[in-house]
C-alpha cells in the first residue's frame, strides 16, 4: 500500500497517487508523455540536453527529506506527480462553503472556473522554461548553470502537476487543455502563452535573477492562494510545489545579492565612492547599481500585471466558491467569508491616484498583490544591507505600483517610480532613467560571456557562500560533455 509519502519510481511516471491502480489516467499521461519530451527537447535548455547536471529529484513528499541529488541528463529527469499527504477530515476554509468537507471530486457547478484556474497556472510553468532556454550558453559559472537547469526541470514538473489534475478530473476537456499547454509558445504571435509577463524575453542573467525573484514569487503567491483551495487535490498539489518554489526564490534573491556584492567590492577596491559614476563602475566589469535598479523596476512592474485587475469579479467568484483563497488564509483571523468587509485599494480617479475602500471580495487581487509587495520588500532590505555594509551611499527600492503598468487601474496613466502622475512627454523624457535603456542592455549583454571552468565565476558576480548540497567551491555541477 502506498503510504502517501514515498514515491513509486517503478513506472514511466514516478508518483505518489497510486497511478498503477488508475489505468485511465495512467494511459492519458503516458499518451501525453512523448509530446512533453518533444516539447522539452525543442523548447528546453538549448545546447545542453546531453550534459550531465547535478540535479535534485523529489523522491518523497516528507518535508524532512524529500530530495536526492545526482548527475542526470535533463531529458531523462524523473518528472513525477507528487501531492502533499492528505489531511484527514480537511474542511473548506473560506467562502460560501466554509466548514463543509473539502471536495475530493470537482464540484459540478464550479467545473469551468476550476479548469481555468488550473490551466492558467499550468501555462506559466512551461512558459518560463521557454523564456530561459538560451541562458545556459552565457552562464556566469557552472554553479549558476546548474541552478538555472534545476529551476527549469522543476517548472517542467509543475506542468506535469497541473496536467495530472486536468487529465484526472476533467476528462476530455482536460486532455484537450493538456495538449494546448504543449502547443502555446512564449512570445509567439499566433499562440502566445496566456499571461503577458510570460511572453517577455529573458535576455540575460540579470533578467533571469530578477525574474526568479519577482515573477517566480508571483508564482509562489498564486500557489499559496491555490493551496488553500477547497478542491483538495489542487490544494495538495500546490502545497508540494511550494517546497520546490522556495529554491527558485533562493536563486533569484542570492543571484542579485551576489551581483551587488561583486559591484560593491569592485567599487571599494577602485576607490569609487559615487554609485552614479556608471562609466567608471562599468569599466571594472561589474554592473552599476543604478542599472540594477532599472532592471528591478522593469521586472517588478511586469510582475505586478500578473495579479490582474485590482477590482475583479472573477477573484470574488473564485473566493466565494471556495476555490482560491487569500495568502495564508488559514492563519488569518476573520470570518473567511468577507461579505461585509472592505479593503483599501489604490485607484485612478480623474488622472490622480487615490485610496478607496472597496468590498473585500472584489479586491482580492489587490490584497494578494499587497502581500506580494511586502514579501519582495524583505528581499530588497537584505540587498540594501549589503550595500550599506560596503559604505556605499545608494539604496535599492521597489517602484510605486502605478509605475509602468499595462493592466488594471494604472494602465491608462503614466507614473514615475515615486508614483507621480506624468504627462506623455514627461514619461518619454524620463523613461531611460527608470527602465533599462538600449545602452544599458548592450552593456549587460557585453558581460554575458560563459564561464565554464569549475569554481570560476564571471567578473560581475561573486561566488556563493555555500555550494548546492554542501559541495565544495570547485565542484563540477555540470559535466558539459556528458
Ligand atoms: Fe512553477
Ligand atoms: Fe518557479
Amino acid at each position: 500500500m502506498p503510504d502517501g509519502l514515498t514515491v513509486n519510481y517503478d513506472g514511466l511516471i514516478p508518483n505518489n497517487v497510486d497511478l498503477n491502480a488508475d489505468a485511465r489516467v495512467r494511459k492519458a499521461l503516458e499518451t501525453w508523455h512523448p509530446g512533453y519530451i518533444d516539447w522539452w527537447k525543442d523548447m528546453g535548455p538549448e545546447g545542453f540536453q546531453e550534459a550531465l547536471v547535478y540535479l535534485r529529484t523529489a523522491v518523497s513528499v516528507d518535508p524532512k527529506g524529500w530530495a536526492k541529488f545526482d548527475y542526470v541528463r535533463m531529458p531523462e529527469y524523473k518528472w513525477g506527480i507528487l501531492l502533499a499527504p492528505k489531511v484527514e477530515g480537511r474542511l473548506i476554509g473560506f467562502g460560501q462553503h466554509k466548514g463543509e468537507p473539502a471536495w475530493q471530486e470537482v464540484p459540478g457547478e464550479y467545473r469551468g472556473m476550476l479548469r481555468r484556474l488550473i490551466t492558467i497556472q499550468g501555462d506559466t510553468e512551461p512558459a518560463s522554461v521557454e523564456q530561459q532556454r538560451h541562458l545556459g550558453k552565457t552562464a556566469p559559472s557552472l554553479y549558476d548553470m546548474r541552478n538555472l537547469f534545476q529551476v527549469n526541470v522543476e517548472e517542467g514538473r509543475h506542468l506535469w502537476a497541473m496536467v495530472y489534475l486536468l487529465q484526472k478530473y476533467f476528462g476530455r476537456d482536460g486532455r484537450e487543455e493538456a495538449e494546448e499547454l504543449l502547443r502555446r509558445r512564449s512570445g509567439s504571435q499566433d499562440s502566445p502563452r496566456m499571461l503577458g509577463a510570460f511572453n517577455e524575453a529573458t535576455p540575460d542573467w540579470v533578467s533571469f535573477f530578477m525574474f526568479t525573484f519577482f515573477t517566480d514569487r508571483d508564482g509562489k503567491m498564486q500557489l499559496e492562494a491555490l493551496a488553500q483551495s477547497g478542491f483538495d487535490p489542487l490544494s495538495r498539489t500546490c502545497r508540494f510545489m511550494l517546497t520546490e518554489e522556495a529554491h527558485h526564490m533562493f536563486v533569484g534573491e542570492t543571484g542579485v545579492q551576489r551581483i551587488i556584492e561583486r559591484t560593491c567590492a569592485a567599487m571599494r577596491e577602485a576607490g569609487i565612492e559615487d554609485p552614479a559614476d556608471t562609466e567608471r563602475v562599468r569599466a571594472l566589469g561589474v554592473i552599476d547599481l543604478p542599472t540594477l535598479q532599472k532592471k528591478m523596476n522593469l521586472h517588478f512592474s511586469l510582475t505586478l500585471d500578473l495579479f490582474g485587475s485590482e477590482v475583479s469579479t472573477n477573484a470574488a467568484n473564485a473566493y466565494n466558491a471556495g476555490l482560491k483563497g487569500r495568502y495564508r488564509e488559514d492563519r488569518l483571523e476573520d470570518d473567511h467569508r468577507l461579505l461585509d468587509a472592505t479593503y483599501p485599494v489604490l485607484r485612478c480617479r480623474d488622472g490622480a491616484i487615490v485610496r478607496e475602500e472597496v468590498p473585500a471580495l472584489s479586491s482580492l487581487n489587490m490584497r494578494l498583490r499587497d502581500d506580494f509587495v511586502q514579501d519582495c520588500q524583505g528581499g530588497v532590505n537584505r540587498w540594501n544591507k549589503v550595500i550599506e555594509k560596503a559604505g556605499i551611499p545608494f539604496r535599492l527600492s521597489l517602484p510605486h505600483v502605478a509605475f509602468n503598468r499595462k493592466i488594471g487601474e494604472f494602465a491608462a496613466i503614466e507614473a514615475d517610480p515615486e508614483g507621480r502622475v506624468l504627462t506623455a512627454a514627461e514619461w518619454a523624457a524620463g523613461r531611460d532613467r527608470w527602465l533599462p535603456s538600449t545602452d544599458d542592455n548592450l552593456f549587460i549583454e557585453s558581460l554575458m560571456r560563459p564561464v565554464s571552468r569549475p569554481g570560476e565565476f564571471a567578473s560581475w558576480i561573486a561566488p556563493p557562500k555555500v555550494g548546492i548540497d554542501n559541495k565544495p567551491g570547485d565542484f563540477e555541477y555540470v559535466k558539459l560533455w556528458g
